[in-house]
């Protein structure tokens, strides 16, 4: 089932203690990756948590950059456009962008302008939900747009956080620790 295959990706997470920084511990989706039948596992995962998700989404948008890998994944199968919302000064022409708060100091992500129709159903993907400022700042951005935001979706999610009390959207993730 989806659940115990979910709990044998989880229970393949690696854990880094003090990286980057003294107190964090890192949780490394790329361990995951770097196993043929993990991923394939998580890739299942993955897509059957999509088909469900109702309405019927028009685009993937990714968050940078751990967030091209899945958001990318699922924009081939639900036959999409993929969308990347990228860290300041990275995408080319005109963009849309939203400044947040991080621990120390702040940040911006961006968009193309006009990439995104108005009302369009949007999925916003990332690979974790930490203190969820990023996910917030992906999710305004779209709503600034006039863009519906139909769920925010990450791999895993940190709950001592509390993340997802930031994000006036639907939050869904597969693992949580
Ligand atoms: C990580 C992660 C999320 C974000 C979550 O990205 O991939 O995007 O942090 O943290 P938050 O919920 O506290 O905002 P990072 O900034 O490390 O960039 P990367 O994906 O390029 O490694
Ligand atoms: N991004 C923010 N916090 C993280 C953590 N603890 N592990 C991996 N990625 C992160």
């Amino acid at each position: 089932s989806d659940k115990q295959k979910l709990d044998i990706i989880k229970e393949n997470i690696k854990a880094f203690e003090d990286f980057p920084k003294p107190g964090i511990i890192f949780r490394d989706i790329f361990s995951v990756l770097a196993d043929p039948s993990l991923f394939k596992l998580l890739h299942e995962v993955l897509l059957s948590h999509v088909k469900e998700i109702q309405p019927p989404v028009e685009y993937i948008c990714g968050v940078d950059s751990r967030g091209f890998i899945f958001g990318s994944i699922l924009a081939v199968f639900l036959r999409v456009p993929f969308i990347p919302i990228r860290k300041k000064g990275k995408l080319p022409g005109p963009v849309d962008s939203i400044t947040y708060e991080l621990e120390y100091g702040q940040d911006t992500l961006e968009i193309q302008t006009n990439i995104i129709k108005e009302g369009g159903r949007v999925l916003i993907v990332d690979d974790l939900l930490a203190t969820g400022g990023t996910l917030w700042a992906a999710a305004m951005l779209i709503s600034n747009l006039k863009a519906e935001v139909v769920e925010c979706l990450t791999i895993i999610e940190l709950l001592d956080l509390k993340g997802r009390n930031k994000i006036p959207f639907p939050v869904y993730s597969l693992i949580q620790f």
